[in-house]
């Protein structure tokens, strides 16, 4: 599917989805918004896409934030819907049943930390720069960035962020636990690849439970989140990749997982 603002392409079992308005440093208005939506559904069915990196285009941005003119002309009513559109693009991508990970090539503010925020693994390059600068427009974040960066990295350093509005380099980013990884900006791409293939060599179904047992065991208690982890391992358990998996570990030999 053409796209006006993203780009995606597949590559032996690896999605590629690139936000691609380089003269905003790719802001996310509604139009980019939607179009995201349509290509991570693109990716979603099947098992052709294992894995997908989102990623910006261009050396300076992985996305600045929500389109600041977009923002300006928002009321109360219309405020509420077009986060929630947002919200919806950061839900599909939590909720992703195959990996996600997010290659942060430069700012990633607003908008741009809430996106990354909502992929599963976040890796950054070492001029990557992080920050919900929201407060400075008179505004708060609203793609998650008060819910999600607070489950994250702790309530006492998303307070910190989201009070002051401060940027961080890609370093305190990783000390603080917002980026899984920091690496030179050249290598980036190679890294994020090198770490999907890694993921994508396990059995697509385990993954899939995993990221299901993580994503709503945090919002239950311990218990019922203990209860969900071990209908999931059942539901493992009667996979054909989990007999393969065993199987090929006993046998001493190359395992083949068909994602069954
Ligand atoms: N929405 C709309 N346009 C944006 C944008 C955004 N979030 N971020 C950058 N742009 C535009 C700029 O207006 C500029 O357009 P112009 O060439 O027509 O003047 C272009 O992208 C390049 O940005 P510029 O500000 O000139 O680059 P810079 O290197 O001086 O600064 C940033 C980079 C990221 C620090 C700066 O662009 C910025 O602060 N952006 C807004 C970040 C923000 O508040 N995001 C949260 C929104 S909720």
């Amino acid at each position: 599917m053409e796209y006006k603002n993203v780009l995606t392409k597949k590559e032996d079992g690896l999605g590629w989805i690139i936000i691609n308005r380089p003269d905003r440093l790719n802001a996310l208005n509604a139009e980019t918004i939607k179009e995201l939506y349509q290509a991570f559904l693109s990716f979603e069915g099947g098992s052709e896409v294992k894995a997908v990196i989102l990623t910006g285009s261009g050396e300076k941005a992985f996305v600045a934030g929500a389109d600041i003119g977009e923002l300006s002309r928002l009321d109360m009513s219309t405020g509420e819907k077009y986060v929630l559109e947002g919200q919806k693009l950061t839900i599909l991508i939590e909720n992703f049943k195959k990996p996600v990970i997010a290659a942060v090539n430069g700012y990633a503010l607003g908008g741009g930390t809430e996106l990354a925020l909502s992929c599963h693994i976040r890796i950054a390059s070492e001029k990557a720069k992080m920050g919900q600068p929201e407060v400075k427009l008179g505004l708060i974040p609203g793609f998650g960035g008060t819910q999600r960066l607070a489950r994250l990295v702790g309530k006492g350093k998303a307070l910190e962020l989201i009070l002051s509005g401060k940027m961080i380099d890609a370093q305190e980013a990783l000390t603080i636990g917002l980026l899984n990884r920091v690496v030179p900006p050249e290598e980036l791409s190679s890294t994020c690849e090198a770490f999907a293939r890694e993921i994508m060599a396990n059995a697509p179904l385990a993954l899939e439970y995993s990221i299901e047992a993580i994503n709503k065991g945090l919002d239950q208690t311990l218990e019922e989140g203990l209860r969900l982890e071990a209908k999931l391992f059942g539901k493992a358990c009667a996979t054909e990749d989990s007999k393969e998996g065993t199987q090929a570990f006993l046998e001493k030999r190359k395992v083949n997982f068909r994602g069954k």
